[in-house]
């Protein structure tokens, strides 16, 4: 696990954005899980300026969602399906037939998972998954103790999830409980993780992640078993870590060849 500490939000949104940018050129169908949330939006709006100034051609990418509120009615603004439009999908210029997600609105949940997992690998697995994480650890909507091999499925939030979600909706018993998330095993088949986590808020579940055990009570830890994950935090999120000094000197001699 590489973990990138840069100065602020706006350079870890650049980081990132340079990242996506770069693998789009290589490989400009790539498709990118997105995440919703407030930590990743500097990540998209940096994304869209790049597109905007022709620094990178986003055309034919692909985007996919991570998670979903089960039962918000259909277009409702706060379904991450709104939210990765409006924040994701249409600031690049790109289509509603560009994008796939999970159905919360579907008659049969169970069946609806199912169909996100066959479709994400119908579509030849996520190439770059962009993480937030929950102050409790989650990833994705992976609660504490979710199954490290999980696939996607419907969970439950825990109080202190539907708290600090309570923000998006006009008042905290509208936050739905129910959830349709990509498993721990399911994210884990991408083929880069890039987590980015800022603020204070984050610093005991980024440490826990970075350099506590490999735990299903800390789903973000699950990253530690991944060939390829980015942990990218601002020194406000940083700040819990023992080997932050470690980070700090491994990321400054990196050969500039080498890519996050
Ligand atoms: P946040 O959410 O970026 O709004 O803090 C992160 C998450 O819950 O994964």
């Amino acid at each position: 696990m590489e973990v990138v500490i840069v100065p602020d939000a706006v350079a870890g949104g650049e980081l990132i954005a340079e990242t996506i940018a770069a693998l789009l050129t290589r490989k400009p169908g790539a498709l990118l899980g997105v995440a919703t949330g407030s930590t990743p939006l500097p990540v998209y709006e940096a994304l869209a300026a790049k597109a905007a100034s022709g620094a990178v051609d986003v055309s034919r990418a692909r985007i996919c969602q991570l998670d979903e509120y089960v039962g918000l009615p259909a277009g409702h603004p706060e379904s991450y399906r709104s939210v990765v439009l409006r924040e994701v999908v249409r600031p690049l210029g790109l289509g509603e037939d560009a994008f796939m997600g999970p159905d919360g609105a579907a008659g049969d949940i169970a069946a609806a998972c199912a169909e996100y997992d066959r479709a994400l690998a119908e579509a030849g697995g996520v190439d770059l998954q962009l993480l937030g994480i929950g102050t409790d650890g989650h990833i994705g909507f992976n609660e504490p103790c979710s199954s490290l091999a999980s696939r996607t499925r419907i969970k439950t939030l825990t109080r202190q999830t539907r708290q600090d979600n309570a923000r998006f909706f006009d008042s905290p018993e509208e936050v739905p409980h129910h959830v349709i998330t990509q498993g721990i095993g399911t994210i884990l088949e991408a083929r880069h993780l890039v987590l980015l986590a800022t603020g204070e808020a984050k610093a005991e579940a980024v440490a826990l992640a970075v350099e506590g055990p490999l735990a299903a009570v800390v789903p973000a830890s699950a990253l530690q078993l991944h060939p390829h994950a980015t942990v990218v935090v601002d020194e406000a999120a940083a700040s819990g870590l023992k080997l932050a000094g470690y980070f700090r000197d491994t990321y400054a001699a990196k050969p500039d060849w080498q890519a996050i």
